[in-house]
């Protein structure tokens, strides 16, 4: 299948600080690919880096993004602005912080609509989106107060794909639901990679629910990708001792009564990054060599992981 969008070789930082250390991978066409780490590990400022909407005191230090074939990373602020909300679109975590109270979702959802089309056209696609995104008509009139999280959700991802994405960044849009509305989101977005044909990016802080919607999936911490694969193998046999702690603190891991786990010890300070892995004073499998050098990515059985316990395998 081919890829949409393809990260290579991407640092992101400054003269101080690395947030994000060679980033690479590939979003195939259709496709859900799930991004996962604890908070701060560089989840959302991946997403930031593909669509050019960096902090203002962090640039590009070396790598290139390609979309659909082409090399977007040098595309100035005009070009990247018809690209965001067009080919690539976003959707967050807090609706609510998005959608603008003032207005009604049909109004909204039509006022992002980048077509040159006559006022009613433009109605008949917003109605026509709604019903894709299991919303009924009325919502066309409606402010979005009226509206669960849910619903909200569903209007911001109605109002993401109006422009015919072929890329959307979906940054932890289950957060803020409860279980059972966040699966309905969850089975809204595979529907729309069918119905639409659109690739996503999913960004979660929680491993399950990754490997639930997407076939492949990325673990990232401190800045870099420590595992990438496919989901259910990372998810039934985790290679990367940090991989396999997110596993282990999931809820339905527990045995009843039994003290919720967490993974000791801190995120590590982007400003004190070890000149080895980042994952070194939390692990409990490290050795002396993990302490001084930074592992090369190695692939074990189509899984690609950066750890040395499986071999001292090292940028030359
Ligand atoms: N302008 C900035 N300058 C320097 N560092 C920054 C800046 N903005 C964010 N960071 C740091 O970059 C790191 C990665 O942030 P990012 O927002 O990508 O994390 P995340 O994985 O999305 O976390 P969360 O799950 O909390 O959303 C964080 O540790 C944050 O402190
Ligand atoms: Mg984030």
């Amino acid at each position: 299948m081919k890829e949409i969008l393809k990260l290579e070789d991407i640092s992101v930082g400054n003269e101080e600080v690395k947030i994000l250390r060679d980033i690479e991978f590939e979003v195939k066409k259709g496709e859900i690919i799930s991004v996962v780490g604890e908070s701060g590990c560089g989840k959302s400022m991946t997403l930031r880096t593909i669509i050019k909407l960096l902090p203002k005191n962090l640039k590009i230090l070396k790598g290139r993004v390609y979309f659909e074939g082409i090399d977007i990373t040098d595309l100035d602020e005009e070009k990247m602005k018809e690209i965001r909300g067009g080919k690539i679109s976003i959707i967050f975590q807090e609706p609510s912080s998005y959608l603008n109270p003032l207005f009604t979702i049909g109004n909204q959802i039509e006022e992002g609509i980048k077509d040159r089309i006559k006022k009613e056209e433009k109605k008949e696609r917003v109605m026509k989106i709604l019903k894709e995104v299991g919303l009924s008509e009325n919502v066309y009139y409606q402010y979005p107060h009226q509206l669960s999280g849910g619903m909200q959700q569903r209007a911001m991802i109605a109002m993401s794909i109006i422009n015919k994405p072929s890329l959307l960044l979906a940054d932890e849009p289950t957060t803020s639901l409860d279980i059972t509305t966040a699966f309905e989101i969850l089975n809204l977005l595979k529907d729309l990679v069918i119905s639409h044909n659109i690739s996503i990016i999913f960004v979660t802080h929680d491993i399950s629910l990754a490997r639930f919607i997407s076939k492949e999936m990325i673990v990232m911490y401190a800045g870099i990708i420590v595992e990438k694969g496919f989901s259910n193998l990372i998810y039934s046999n985790p290679l990367h001792p940090y991989t396999k702690k997110l596993i282990d603190c999931l809820p339905e891991k527990y045995n009843k009564g039994e003290r919720i786990r967490t993974i000791e010890g801190e995120v590590i300070s982007f400003k004190n990054l070890p000149n080895g892995c980042p994952f070194y004073p939390r692990c409990e499998e490290k050795k002396e060599i993990c302490e001084g050098f930074l592992p090369k990515e190695i692939e074990i059985e189509n899984v690609s992981v950066r750890c040395f316990k499986y071999g001292d395998f090292m940028e030359s």
